[in-house]
C-alpha cells in the first residue's frame, strides 16, 4: 500500500475514536485535528510532495486565523486566501482542471466543525472510501458557534427559533431554559417542551437545575431529540431560580458541584456540554474568583465551552431585567479568560447590540459571540446579517415577505395542536414583533394584529388582514448593508484593561491532583 492509498483508505481505528476526540475535532480544540493529520501521515505526505498549503475561505480573515491557531496548524498552512463570494465554483474549477492529481482539497467541514452523527458517518466514509481530492464542498454541516442567539425564557421558544432559522442558516440557537424538573415531570408530554424541526439545527438545549438525579434523567430524556449541545444555566439571577431553586447563578458559588453536574450531564449525552455563567455574584466578583470557577469546572468535568455574560449578578432582590442592566459590563474579564485559558472555548455575551458590534468582538479574538435582546427585538437587522458578516456567506437576497410566507406554513400547521388553543395565534405572532423594528408601519401593524387576535382563526387570515400596514418596500427589500464596514471600538479598549493573569492557588492544584 503506498502513501496515497494509505491516506485514502484511512484507518479503521478512526471509527473507534473516543468522544473526546470527536468533541475536540468538532470545536477544533486540543490540536486533535493536527494529531489526526499527523497520525494519518497527511502532514508529512503533503510536505514530502512539496505541495503548497493554503487555507481558502470566504469568511472574514479573523475566522480562519482563529481556527488555524486553535487547531495548532499555524505552521502547516503557508497562506490564508480570503475570497469574496461562494467557494464552490473555485473548488469545481480546480477539480476540473488538467492537474487534479496535485490539488487535494480538504473541506472545512473536516476542520472546523461537524456536529451530527450523519456527518460523522460521512467523515468515516470519506476516510475509508474517498480520495481527498474527491471530497465535495457543501456537505451537510454546521459551522462553529461563532454567532449564537442567547437562551431567553418565553422568548427563544420553538416559534421564535423557527423564524430565526428562516433568516440565518448558521447562527446557533439556544432554547429558553428548561428546568430539569419540568423535563422529568413532563415525561409523557416531551414533544411540547423539547420537540423542534430538523431544519432548526444547530440548536442548544439549556437546562436549569441543581438536582443531579433530575439533571441526569432530563439529559437522558432530551437526548433522543438530537440537540447539538447541552448547556447548564449558571447565570440566571431570578429569585425563583437562584433563590428557592438554588440553581442558576447561585451555582457559581459552588464550582465543585457544577463540575459534578456537568459530569452527570455529559455521561447522559453524546454531544458536547457547556456552561453559561456571569462574571461573578455579589461581592464574589474578582477576576480570580471567576477563574477559580472556570478552572475547577473545566478541570473536573468535560466542559470546554463557557458562555460568559460579562456582568456580575446581584442577588439583593433587584429584578432579573435590572440584573441585565445595572451591573456594569466588564468585557476585560472575558478577554482575560481567552488569555488565561487558551485550551478552552469562550463565547462573549452581554450588551452586544448590533452585527457590527458582534463582528468587532470577533475581530478582537472572541471565539463566539452570543446576542440576546437585540436578536429578539431587532431580529431582521441582527440575524439577517449573521451569515454574511460573521460566516462570510454571500448575500441570499432573502426578504421579509419570503420569511413570512414560510413562517405562515409553520404557524398554521401548529396553531392549537396542544389543545386549549395552545399555541395561540398570539404566541405564534409574538416572535415577529422584532421583524419590523424601526420600520414605517410597525406600530400600526402591531395594533392591527392585536385586534385581529380576537377573531382570526388562522395565521394566514391574520396576516392578510394586517400586513398592509407594512409598506411593500419594507417587505420586499433584502437585508441592508450585508458587508458593512462600520468600525466599532467597544472591545479594543477592554483589552487595555485586562486584569493580571490568573494563577491557580497551589493548594487547589494539589487538591485536584489528589482528587
Ligand atoms: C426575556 C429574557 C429571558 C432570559 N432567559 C434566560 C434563560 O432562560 N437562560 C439564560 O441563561 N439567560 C437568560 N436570559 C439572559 C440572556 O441569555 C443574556 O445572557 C442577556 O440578555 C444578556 O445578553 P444581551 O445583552 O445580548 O441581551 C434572558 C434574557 C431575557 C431578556
Amino acid at each position: 500500500m503506498n502513501d496515497r492509498e494509505r491516506l485514502i483508505t484511512g484507518d479503521d481505528q478512526e471509527e473507534e475514536e473516543d468522544d473526546e476526540e470527536e468533541a475536540g475535532r468538532r470545536y477544533g480544540g486540543h490540536g486533535s485535528f493536527r494529531r489526526l493529520l499527523e497520525s494519518n501521515g497527511v502532514c508529512k505526505w503533503v510536505e514530502d510532495l512539496g505541495l503548497k498549503r493554503a487555507a481558502v475561505t470566504n469568511a472574514p480573515r479573523s475566522n480562519p486565523e482563529l481556527l488555524i491557531s486553535m487547531l495548532k496548524l499555524q505552521d502547516f498552512f503557508e497562506v490564508i486566501l480570503t475570497l469574496k463570494g461562494p467557494l464552490r465554483p473555485i473548488v469545481l474549477s480546480i477539480k476540473g482542471s488538467n492537474q487534479p492529481q496535485i490539488c487535494y482539497i480538504l473541506p472545512s467541514s473536516l476542520v472546523c466543525g461537524i456536529s451530527t452523527t450523519k456527518s460523522r458517518k460521512l467523515y468515516t466514509y470519506n476516510q475509508k472510501h474517498q480520495r481527498l481530492s474527491n471530497f465535495t464542498m457543501g456537505v451537510e454541516q454546521y459551522l462553529p458557534p461563532w454567532f449564537s442567539v442567547a437562551p431567553m425564557m418565553e422568548w427563544t421558544d420553538n416559534h421564535y427559533r423557527t423564524m430565526a432559522r428562516l433568516i440565518s442558516k448558521h447562527a446557533w440557537l439556544y432554547t429558553e431554559m428548561l428546568a430539569a424538573e419540568t423535563i422529568v415531570y413532563q415525561e409523557k408530554n416531551l414533544d411540547r417542551f423539547l420537540g423542534f424541526s430538523p431544519d432548526q439545527h444547530p440548536v442548544v438545549l439549556q437546562i436549569g437545575g441543581s438536582n443531579l438525579e433530575n439533571l441526569a434523567k432530563a439529559t437522558q430524556l432530551a437526548s433522543s431529540y438530537g440537540y447539538d449541545e447541552i448547556n447548564l444555566n449558571c447565570g440566571c439571577p431570578s429569585p425563583k431560580v437562584a433563590g428557592h431553586g438554588c440553581f442558576g447563578v447561585s451555582l457559581m458559588l459552588d464550582p465543585e458541584f457544577v463540575a459534578e453536574a456537568m459530569n452527570v450531564i455529559a455521561a447522559n449525552t453524546d454531544v458536547p456540554v457547556s456552561v453559561k455563567c456571569r462574571i461573578g455574584v455579589d461581592d464574589r466578583d474578582s477576576y480570580n474568583e471567576l477563574c477559580d470557577f472556570i478552572y475547577k469546572v473545566s478541570s473536573q468535568s468535560p466542559t470546554r465551552h463557557f458562555i460568559i455574560h460579562s456582568r456580575k449578578a446581584l442577588l439583593n432582590g433587584i429584578s432579573p431585567a435590572d440584573n441585565r442592566k445595572i451591573p456594569p459590563l466588564k468585557y476585560e474579564y472575558y478577554y482575560a479568560l481567552l488569555r488565561d485559558f487558551p485550551d478552552l472555548r469562550f463565547t462573549i455575551n452581554g450588551g452586544i447590540n448590533s452585527i457590527d458590534e458582534a463582528r468587532a468582538a470577533q475581530n478582537e479574538g472572541a471565539h463566539g459571540v452570543m446576542v440576546g435582546r437585540a436578536a429578539y427585538n431587532n431580529s431582521w437587522a441582527l440575524l439577517g446579517n449573521v451569515d454574511t458578516t460573521i460566516y462570510g456567506a454571500p448575500p441570499s437576497g432573502l426578504t421579509r415577505r419570503q420569511v413570512l410566507e414560510k413562517y405562515q406554513v409553520y404557524a398554521d400547521s401548529v396553531v392549537g395542536i396542544y389543545g386549549n388553543n395552545k399555541p395561540s395565534l398570539r404566541d405564534l405572532v409574538k416572535p415577529l414583533y422584532g421583524l419590523f423594528w424601526g420600520e414605517h408601519g410597525n406600530g400600526v401593524w402591531k395594533r392591527k394584529a392585536d385586534s385581529a387576535f380576537h377573531h382570526c382563526k388562522t395565521f394566514k387570515s391574520l396576516m392578510e388582514e394586517t400586513i398592509m400596514a407594512i409598506p411593500d418596500s419594507v417587505l420586499d427589500s433584502p437585508v441592508v448593508d450585508p458587508y458593512s464596514t462600520t468600525c466599532i471600538d467597544k472591545f479594543a479598549s477592554s483589552k487595555n484593561l485586562l486584569p493580571p493573569p490568573y494563577t491557580v492557588k497551589e493548594e487547589e492544584e494539589e487538591q485536584l491532583l489528589y482528587a
